[in-house]
């Protein structure tokens, strides 16, 4: 196996681990917070599944990073983004970049704590606005799966 697929392959599978995480906690672990009765409960769970997937996400996140830009340089793929065809392109790296910031910078800094205060403060408000936004990133991450597993395939040329 040559270092391309290699890279290819810890790509994919960094994507799948990360991206079916969010899934999960998108839609099982959230609704579940939302349906427990005190906040105290609600915090306790999400944070307690939350702080492990963490972790894995950010592993995830820098394999799929490492990989992915590795694949660029090896494949000389840098005028692909000026290519509008090749918009999956984009849309991976925005996802990227939205979860390195969000996991390496907010939530270390105070997404983390706001997130705490103000779930106890107004559960009912907090673990809806968390649900809408795990859905939209999502939404976001499965279409630039979707556009790059079909755009490296040719499915845009
Ligand atoms: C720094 C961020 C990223 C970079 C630079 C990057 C780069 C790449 C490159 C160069 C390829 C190979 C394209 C080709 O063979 O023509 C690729 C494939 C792929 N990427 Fe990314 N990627 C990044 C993040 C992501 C993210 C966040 C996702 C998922 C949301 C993702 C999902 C995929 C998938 C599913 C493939 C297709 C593999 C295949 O079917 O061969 N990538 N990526």
């Amino acid at each position: 196996m040559d270092d391309l697929a290699i890279a290819r392959a810890l790509h994919v599978a960094a994507v799948v681990v990360w991206i079916g995480g969010v899934a999960m906690v998108t839609s099982i672990v959230l609704p579940l917070a939302r349906r427990m009765t005190s906040a105290d409960e609600k915090i306790v769970f999400f944070e307690s599944v939350e702080r492990r997937f963490a972790l894995q996400a950010r592993i995830a996140t820098v394999v799929a990073g490492v990989t992915g830009f590795y694949m660029v340089h090896r494949m000389d793929l840098w005028d692909r983004f000026a290519d509008p065809t090749a918009w999956w392109m984009h849309a991976m790296v925005a996802v990227w970049a939205i979860f390195t910031t969000v996991l390496f910078v907010l939530e270390p800094l105070f997404l983390h704590r706001l997130f705490v205060e103000r779930a106890r403060r107004d559960p009912e408000a907090t673990f809806r606005l968390a649900e809408r936004l795990h859905c939209v990133l999502l939404t976001v991450s499965v279409i630039a799966t979707l556009g790059a597993v079909a755009g490296a395939h040719g499915a845009f040329y």
